[in-house]
């Protein structure tokens, strides 16, 4: 699949088998992550690899929309270093291009993922990183949910010429 096809016909998959994901698939979606551009090259990212049974059940129970994390079986949760980037710098960003690139990279290997939002939700980053024991500089920015599909989706157009504006707004 090349890179046009593999971003117009993402989609988020919600449905999963259960059949576990091959540890290369899991390398090649981590090595996408790693692969995203960030501010000043600092790459402040750390990946959390949830495959317990017991943390995807307690991570499916307090977050509203993880539902399909058990189904799933895997969770990455992508973080972000204060210590390397600012809250209040590019950290949110710079790890939210490493989501993207994990999810495009998920579905060109024809697996299926989603990305659940933590940050800015305190409850939901206040769980993840007591369940996770992350340390105080790590935010846990988003999870990417991956597995093999239960679900077929069809790409949607999501084009807007209203939205595209030339020079001027
Ligand atoms: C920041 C962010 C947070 C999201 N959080 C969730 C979530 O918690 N659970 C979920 O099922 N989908 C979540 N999504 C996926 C969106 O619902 C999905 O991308 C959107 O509906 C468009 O559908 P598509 O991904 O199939 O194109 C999130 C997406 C983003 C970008």
């Amino acid at each position: 699949m090349d890179v046009l096809e593999a971003i117009f016909t993402r989609r988020s998959i919600r449905r999963f088998t259960g059949q576990p994901v091959a540890e290369e698939d899991l390398k090649t979606i981590l090595r996408a992550g790693f692969q995203a551009p960030s501010a000043h090259n600092y790459q402040p990212w750390g990946f959390v690899i949830v495959r317990d049974k017991n943390t995807i059940e307690s991570i499916a129970q307090f977050h509203p929309y993880a539902k399909m994390l058990p189904q799933a079986g895997c969770g990455i949760v992508v973080c972000g270093d204060k210590e390397k980037q600012e809250m209040t710098g590019f950290l949110v960003a710079d790890c939210s291009a490493a989501i993207q690139n994990m999810l495009l990279a998920a579905h060109g290997l024809g697996l299926g993922a989603v990305w659940c939002g933590l940050y800015p939700v305190s409850e939901l980053t206040k769980a993840t990183a007591k369940i996770l024991s992350l340390p105080s500089s790590i935010v846990p920015v988003g999870m990417v949910v991956v597995g093999h599909k239960n679900e077929q989706k069809k790409p949607v157009d999501r084009y807007d010429e209203s939205k595209v504006h030339f020079e001027q707004w």
